[in-house]
């Protein structure tokens, strides 16, 4: 784990947004920003922590953080299927396969939480989904269900869509569903099992799916904590039978206490002191270091410098 005083050191060099002209065509993501040439997509993992749909504020190694854990699950699943990496010039970096992305956020979830437990508990489907009565918030649904959303245009919220309207507005072949569903399960079986050897309880996830040169493949990111909730394996049952929320990993605190502060996602940001984003860094490394179970290796730096200077001899050696 780095120290205090490293993580502290870092606040001056946190990746904020990048400006690579030389990438080619950018694209700024609440998280990432990505470039696009030709047949390749350049994803970088900034440090900005999303919350509520806004960027909130940024956090020290965050962006290492996010992609070194999505490159982690891509190895660990590459024998479910296949992934869009083609490259790793640096630890903040993808250099990916540009696919066609299918404009359907797959989300699958084992316990009724987030969204899904608002939409129950108001007594609404979950995605075209009608659960059976009495369970409760928090609790783990009988089996894994698929959850999924549209892909929704930058400052618009995500719609949940259910899998029989996905088929019926033609968004994708049944064919093709059929593959993608079997998929997402099993990545997060894949998931669950893994997260269970660590202690951790993988709540639930989103993955994006593309097609490349005709195939079926994982892109995006898998099982960062920006795309899942995990939860402490440990204390869930206690906290549960006490009517308390599990203890998470993600960025459930941030959220409650930008809750506590008044903020819903719309109107100023608070401000977070230096103090506060070190703490951050702190939960997030250590959740790294919980999912993966190793430790989180990193140094002190200008991050966007060692980007570029990664990405110019990437693409020099490319040529
Ligand atoms: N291999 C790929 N080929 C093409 N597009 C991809 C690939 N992998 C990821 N993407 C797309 O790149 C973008 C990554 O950006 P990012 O996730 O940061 O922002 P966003 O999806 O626009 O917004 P949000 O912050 O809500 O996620 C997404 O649009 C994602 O669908
Ligand atoms: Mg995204």
């Amino acid at each position: 784990m780095l120290s205090d005083e490293q993580i502290s050191a870092q606040l001056p060099h946190v990746l904020n947004v990048t400006k690579y002209d030389f990438l080619g065509q950018r694209h700024q993501g609440k998280v990432r920003d990505s470039y696009t040439r030709g047949k390749i997509r350049i994803l970088i993992a900034t440090d900005r922590l999303s919350c509520f749909d806004r960027v909130v504020t940024t956090v020290p190694f965050k962006g290492e953080v996010l992609n070194t854990l999505a490159v982690h699950w891509f190895t660990l699943s590459k024998d479910i299927i296949e992934n869009h990496i083609l490259d790793i010039p640096d630890p903040n970096v993808i250099v990916a396969n540009e696919c066609a992305i299918i404009p359907i956020e797959v989300v699958v979830r084992a316990y009724l939480a987030g969204s899904a437990w608002r939409d129950y508990s108001s007594g609404r489907a979950v995605s075209g989904i009608v659960l059976p009565p009495g369970l409760r918030k928090h609790g783990k649904l009988p089996q894994p269900l698929l959850t999924p959303s549209t892909k929704a245009e930058i400052g618009k919220h995500d719609e949940p869509i259910g899998e029989q309207e996905i088929l019926a507005r033609g968004l994708v072949s049944a064919l093709l569903w059929g593959q993608i569903r079997d998929t997402a399960l099993a990545l997060f079986g894949l998931g669950q099992k893994e997260a269970a050897k660590n202690g951790l309880i993988l709540v639930d996830t989103k993955y994006e799916f593309g097609m490349y040169e005709g195939r079926l493949v994982l892109a995006d990111e898998i099982h960062t904590l920006d795309s899942s909730r995990y939860w402490v394996a440990d204390t869930y049952t206690e906290k549960l039978a006490d009517n308390e929320t599990p203890e998470m990993l993600d960025k459930e605190p941030t959220r409650q206490w930008l809750l506590e502060q008044g903020f819903k996602g719309d109107g100023p940001i608070p401000t977070f002191t230096d103090e506060h984003r070190i703490d951050i860094a702190r939960h997030y490394i250590s959740a790294f270091e919980r999912i993966a179970g190793r430790p989180f290796v990193s140094s002190v730096g200008p991050v966007s410098e060692r980007i570029e200077k990664n990405l110019e001899s990437y693409l020099e050696g490319a040529r």
